[in-house]
């Protein structure tokens, strides 16, 4: 039997490539490629109740937010079309798909194309099929072309945007996005395009990044950081070179906790920065009026001030405007339960909108 490639569909059952577990210092397996039950749930039953029981995340998987508010936001109904702007794991899709039939179909999105396959081959598994799922790797920034291609011009009954970046992304050290494990400085949901953060850090001028680290993540030292950064940046190729920089940078400072929270700011605002999240996020906001009906749904989960500012105010406009008729009054957060149980979820934000009947008209929107 062929082996899957390197970025394919993974077979659903049996098919999968032995992993071998894999040797590792101690009793516990600790860093992503080591947990290789984790990465094997269908081989190893309980593992995933047993993970998640601790409050944790599974590698290799996303534990979906606020599924039950976003139903409810959503109403997906049998016959609707809809899109799922970020796929991820799936677990909103597969929530969704499951209101779906008969006669629903779901536009699923994602720029990650490795993770995009393999979540199309899951719920394919399922039984969402190609009949009700339509996956497609690709930025929603161009979502207006991808509805015109399906011949959905006339606009879908609801979406979804879940930002950010998944769990599998996150704990994936190869990725690049974590400062926990050393792995390359890259940070890129589609390393097809763009430039790395290692590339960011070496072509930004001290003005760029300055800016890049208040605007992306508020960061209150940004003038300091920016000038220590930049002045070291021929050492900088890793993860942990850039988290090891930053701290070196802050030396003095007495708040551990805040030194911390330094590194994580550094690191969210240059993922922010090489995959353009907050220009990417302005173009699906000004795209929703066009991609909704009249009646329209659509749901987007924030997880830091810098989206959440973009969608209050995309909302706001569109309510003043006519194109929505309702919008949610404030942010709906995820429950203590819920954050206890996932804590990943703690940062998250929903807002709601609803499809008025206002034509739009694109001129209104600048
Ligand atoms: C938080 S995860 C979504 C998790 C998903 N809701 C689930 O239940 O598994 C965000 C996903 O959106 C993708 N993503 C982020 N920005 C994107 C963009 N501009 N266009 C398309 N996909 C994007 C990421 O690659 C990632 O897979």
């Amino acid at each position: 039997m062929p082996l899957p490639a390197p970025d394919g569909p993974t077979p659903p059952d049996g098919g999968e490539k032995h992993r071998r577990r894999p040797r590792y210092p101690g009793t516990h397996p600790r860093s992503f490629g080591e947990k290789y039950k984790e990465l094997a749930p269908e081989r190893y039953p309980g593992i995933e109740a047993h993970v998640r029981a601790r409050g944790a995340t599974p590698a290799g998987q996303h534990v979906p937010i606020l599924v039950e508010e976003i139903l409810t936001v959503l109403d997906p109904r049998p016959g609707e079309r809809g899109v799922d702007a970020t796929l991820g794991y799936g677990g909103h899709a597969r929530r969704i798909l499951e209101r779906l039939a008969p006669g629903g179909r779901l536009l699923a999105l994602d720029a990650d194309g490795t993770e995009l396959e393999k979540t199309r081959t899951r719920l394919g598994a399922l039984g969402f099929g190609d009949e009700v799922l339509t996956a497609r790797r690709t930025n929603f920034a161009a979502l207006g072309e991808v509805l015109a291609e399906l011949g959905w011009a006339d606009g879908v009954d609801f979406l979804l945007a879940d930002l950010g970046v998944s769990s599998m992304q996150i704990d994936d050290p190869a990725r690049g996005f974590t400062f926990k494990h050393d792995g390359p400085l890259d940070m890129r949901m589609n390393v097809r395009r763009g430039i790395s953060a290692a590339e960011f850090l070496a072509r930004a001028s001290e003005a760029d990044l300055e800016r890049t680290l208040r605007e992306n993540s508020d960061e209150p030292r940004a003038a300091r950081l920016s000038n220590l950064l930049l002045r070291r940046r021929g050492t900088i190729a890793s993860t942990l070179d850039l988290a090891r920089a930053v701290r070196e940078a802050l030396e003095g400072l007495q708040d551990e906790d805040e030194v911390e929270r330094a590194v994580r700011r550094v690191f969210q605002a240059l993922r922010i920065a090489v995959n353009d999240e907050f220009g990417v996020l302005d173009r699906l906001l000004a795209q929703l009026p066009a991609a909704l009906r009249p009646g329209g749904r659509v749901a987007i989960l924030t997880f830091h001030s810098g989206e959440d500012r973009r969608v209050k105010h995309a909302f706001g406009r569109g309510l003043a405007a006519g194109w929505f008729s309702a919008t949610s009054d404030g942010v709906v957060r995820p429950s203590p339960a819920e954050q206890r149980e996932n804590p990943r979820s703690g940062p998250a934000k929903l807002r709601w909108a609803v499809r008025g009947t206002v034509s739009w008209n694109v001129e209104g929107l600048s």
